[in-house]
């Protein structure tokens, strides 16, 4: 990696000159610079609207870049030891697409993870492709899943051996991370394309204690949320290639379908800006939000009812690797369920990432500092100390997300004429929409899928939990969306 390039920002450098110039505009958008705007978003938006311009052809081409945004490109490309990188703004639910899209055609099975985030079910209705669920390993005593492992695949593969690719996601919501490494050698013995969510390890690379990166071990297509642990703004994200895949066109083509024509300069300026930070200061400020989550995490555990968990998650088969900036809170010890632990918790202020079952998800990124480390523990204290002594609740119980039974391709499902019937009523039926509870946004039911027992029992359980699902027509779920006519043909 050339050092001296990563300082520079090109894109962010041509997006200043130009404002610079203080050129009339005579494009969209039409506030113009802001001039046409109420007072109220003027008060709102400030100085971002002087740089919030139409596609300009002196700032290059997000779909055919040759200036800047190409040289902003190749220097994450390079930082990231990649072949080719694309920025996304349309966040990684558009880089999930697009790689799904470029390598699967109308009718190919693609090997997924049960935890496949909802976008993947986009990228299935997209591409046509039929989803081949990995089943994953789950930790009962602490309630998360830990993903697939190499029987899983192995078994996968054995049952759908015309498969054309594989998508794991790498690391899971709670930063476990698989044995990406064995899974990737035997894919690729198989002769599988090798897909991977990564939106959540933007962030890998720049510390040795984090779990390996994805494309250094070998996969092919790679999606990373640069904006949820790296420093990006929200909505941008990152598409890399590794060097020679033979695809990498088709993966610039599909880009260009799920993204906007009119990417907000904004974002990537952001983008560029980011991976300029990670480059210069990455182990740095990676290392002291590692430092500060090893604090919390052990703070935390010095509380009385209190437990998280650590690397001692890594098994060295299923789980190889942990994110310890990822803090999974266990309240059962209090007898607080997630859902009633994360309300305490905004009552002292406090603001997680996740809930389920015994508990919360809360984050420590490089925007933290020893202050806020020190709030959330506090935070938890004052609940430990509310609730001692107090008689032990059965605490929430996080089930396993149900194995899918795929009855036809997604895309076939999304044009088939749907009905709305009662959610009791809709037993044995193809779901013609999603059901997800957000975050983690995985699908507990997906477009295409048999509705069984073990599903409708699996959003009963959360929905007396109070999860709000998301995703049907019904957000209430009193009715649910399914195919008029049942195919069993794909
Ligand atoms: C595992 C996983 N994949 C993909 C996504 C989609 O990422 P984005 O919000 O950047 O579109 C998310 C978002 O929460 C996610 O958790």
């Amino acid at each position: 990696m050339d050092m001296t390039k990563q300082q520079r920002t090109p894109f962010v450098e041509a997006l200043e000159a130009y404002c610079a110039q203080h050129m009339k505009a005579y494009h969209t958008p039409g506030h113009k610079l802001g001039q046409g705007i109420s007072d109220y978003q003027r008060r709102l938006f400030g100085d971002a609207l002087r740089r919030d311009l139409g596609v300009m052809y002196a700032l290059d081409d997000l779909f055919q870049p040759e200036g800047p945004l190409k040289e902003a490109m190749d220097l994450a490309a390079d930082l990231y030891g990649a072949g080719r990188t694309f920025f996304s703004i349309n966040g990684t639910t558009a880089c999930i697409e697009a790689m799904i899209l470029a390598v699967c055609a109308d009718g190919d099975e693609i090997v997924i993870p049960r935890e496949a985030h909802k976008s993947v079910i986009n990228g299935l209705v997209l591409s046509g492709a039929v989803p081949v669920y990995m089943e994953s390993r789950f930790d009962a005593a602490r309630q998360v899943s830990l993903g697939p492992d190499l029987e899983s695949l192995k078994a996968a593969v054995a049952a759908h051996p015309a498969a054309k690719a594989v998508l794991f996601t790498y690391p899971t919501y709670d930063g476990i991370a698989g044995n990406l490494q064995a899974l990737t050698a035997y894919a690729h013995e198989k002769g599988l394309y090798i897909l991977v969510d990564e939106a959540h390890g933007a962030h890998f690379g720049f510390h040795p204690d984090l779990p390996a990166e994805a494309l250094a071990c070998g996969v092919d297509c790679v999606a990373q949320s640069t904006h949820k642990l790296a420093g990006s703004l929200t909505q941008t994200s990152m598409l890399h290639c590794r060097r020679d895949f033979p695809l990498t066109e088709r993966v610039a083509a599909s880009m260009n379908i799920v993204q906007s024509t009119s990417p907000h300069y904004w974002f990537l300026a952001s983008l560029d800006s980011a991976r300029q930070q990670l480059a210069l200061e990455g182990r740095e400020i990676i290392g002291r939000a590692l430092n500060l989550a090893r604090q919390v995490r052990k703070e935390l555990n010095q509380i009385l009812g209190i437990t998280v968990f650590g690397r001692d998650i890594i098994d060295g088969h299923t789980v190889c690797g942990f994110d310890e900036t990822k803090i999974t809170i266990d309240f059962s010890g209090l007898g607080l369920d997630g859902v009633t632990a994360e309300r305490e918790l905004r009552r002292e202020g406090i603001e997680v990432e996740l809930v389920a079952g015994n508990h919360v998800l809360a984050l420590i990124t490089l925007g933290d500092t020893a202050a806020t480390a020190e709030a959330l523990v506090t935070a938890c204290a004052h609940i430990a100390a509310h609730h001692e002594g107090a008689p032990l609740q059965q605490a929430g119980e996080e089930l396993p997300l149900p194995q899918p039974h795929v009855v036809m391709a997604p895309r076939r499902a999304w044009n088939l004429p749907r009905e709305a019937v009662p959610l009791e009523a809709a037993l044995g039926r193809t779901a013609a929409e999603n059901v997800t509870f957000y975050p983690p946004g995985i699908p507990v039911l997906s477009l295409g899928e048999e509705i069984t027992a073990d599903c409708l029992d699996y959003i009963r359980s959360k929905m007396a939990a109070g999860y709000k699902p998301n995703g049907p027509a019904d957000g209430t779920l009193a009715t649910l969306r399914v195919l008029k006519e049942v195919s069993h043909e794909r």
